[in-house]
């Protein structure tokens, strides 16, 4: 989404400025042309040749500086995204009162561009009403914030917020406010991903290979465009993307369960979860011995989620599913579409290098009700998200 889109970077005079450094060079690597301003405070404790190096721009340190005469107002208003990160106590003061003496804060004052903050400061600073009632005001004018989280500070642990967030989760709030806002701005998104365990006894379980990436991108690409995301997902190790709310779930009626309740307050259900179809008739509660000698053991059918659930579908919602076949996927995923009532349908052959489970790239076909058919090349699991959400947005549309 950065590709030739221009972000201010403007930073402020706190230790968490070397974190600054991170953040410029990952807006950078991603396309953006990315303006980086330093408070005089900044400059002491990060000097401008690393943040030039690392945008290949010149770097903005005071209004008197020759050739910068008017851009205090015009980078502002041309840029997707104003960043300030970090944002002291100081920086945060300053901008409520309108106070404009500085580039950055002159900046701040006439800019028209959405604005996310990043504080970071002493926890005191941060919990003093005068500073709580500052980031109200803001927020009230529509200026987006972001952390800050609890964890070591310059002076020491600290069990109170006032350390910056991480650049990872920083960039992720950067992409949801610098966005313009699509059909799927505000929409609620249930995502569904992973496998799901089936018990055989208190230690074994059936499952599956699905690492749960698909749908994790999936969620993370949505959240970024503006939705409000719910992700019900089977066991996997990855970690939570940034601001949706994730319910855990083992078996594949627990994941049911959640479908079925999140599903009524629903604008659109991604089920990229690979539940188990079969699980063990008759689970033992006792772990079985390997001396019992060979195992025979009866399954039965879990019940298709999609087709249970249908009940709950709210009118107008958008369903997706998947279907991930081993040879002649295109009928058997077109099959699916049709049996399942989706509205869209992503197809892929398990068997094809990089494309299926636990890998970080996917091979698709996006199929919809309309018969339209789009083949796309093999490309990571996030750059499918964007095309699947793309296809939502364009269903959502209609
Ligand atoms: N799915 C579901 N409930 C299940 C199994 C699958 O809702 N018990 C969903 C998956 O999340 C996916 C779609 O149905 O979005 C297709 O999953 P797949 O395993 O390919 O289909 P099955 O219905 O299991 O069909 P088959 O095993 O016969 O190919």
């Amino acid at each position: 989404m950065w590709a030739g889109r221009r972000v201010v970077l403007g930073v402020s005079g706190g230790i968490a400025c070397y974190k600054s450094c991170t953040i410029a060079r990952r807006l950078t690597e991603a396309g953006a042309q990315v303006d980086v301003i330093l408070t005089r405070g900044a400059a002491e404790f990060v000097g401008r040749p690393t943040f030039e190096a690392l945008t290949g721009r010149p770097v903005i340190g005071s209004l008197w500086e020759p050739g910068t005469a008017l851009s205090h107002v015009r980078l502002g208003q041309d840029a997707a995204l104003v960043l300030v990160a970090p944002a002291t106590a100081h920086l945060i003061a300053r901008m409520t009162q309108g106070v404009a003496d500085d580039f950055l804060t002159t900046l701040l004052l006439a800019a028209t561009s959405p604005v996310l903050l990043a504080p970071a400061m002493n926890d005191e600073m941060y919990a003093h009403p005068q500073t709580q009632a500052n980031l109200t005001r803001l927020r009230a004018r529509g200026v987006n914030v972001v952390g800050p989280e609890t964890g070591a500070l310059a002076e020491g642990p600290s069990e109170r917020p006032g350390r910056m967030s991480e650049p990872e989760t920083i960039l992720a709030h950067a992409a949801r406010a610098g966005r313009t806002k699509g059909p799927l701005a505000g929409r609620r998104v249930v995502v569904s991903a992973g496998p799901t365990r089936e018990s055989i006894d208190p230690i074994r379980v059936v499952t599956n290979r699905s690492s749960g990436k698909m749908g994790y991108r999936v969620a993370e690409a949505a959240w970024e465009r503006g939705a409000d995301v719910v992700l019900i997902a089977g066991p996997t190790a990855l970690p939570p993307p940034v601001g949706v709310r994730v319910l855990r779930v083992e078996t594949t009626k627990q994941l049911e369960e959640s479908v079925r309740t999140e599903l009524s307050g629903a604008d659109v259900l991604v089920m990229a979860a690979a539940p188990a179809d079969f699980r063990p008739s008759e689970p033992s509660n006792q772990k079985r011995a390997r001396s019992d000698g060979v195992l025979t053991m009866a399954m039965e059918p879990t019940d298709d989620i999609l087709s249970a659930t249908r009940a709950q579908r709210r009118p107008g919602s958008i369903m997706v599913g998947f279907a991930l076949e081993t040879g002649d996927a295109l009928a058997k995923g077109r099959a699916k579409l049709e049996r399942k009532e989706l509205d869209l349908i992503v197809i892929n052959d398990a068997l094809e290098p990089g494309a299926g489970f636990d890998v970080d790239t996917n091979r698709v076909v996006l199929l919809d009700r309309q018969g339209a058919e789009r083949v796309l090349p093999l490309q990571s699991k996030r750059e499918v998200a964007e095309a699947i959400l793309d296809a939502v947005e364009r269903a959502l549309d209609r």
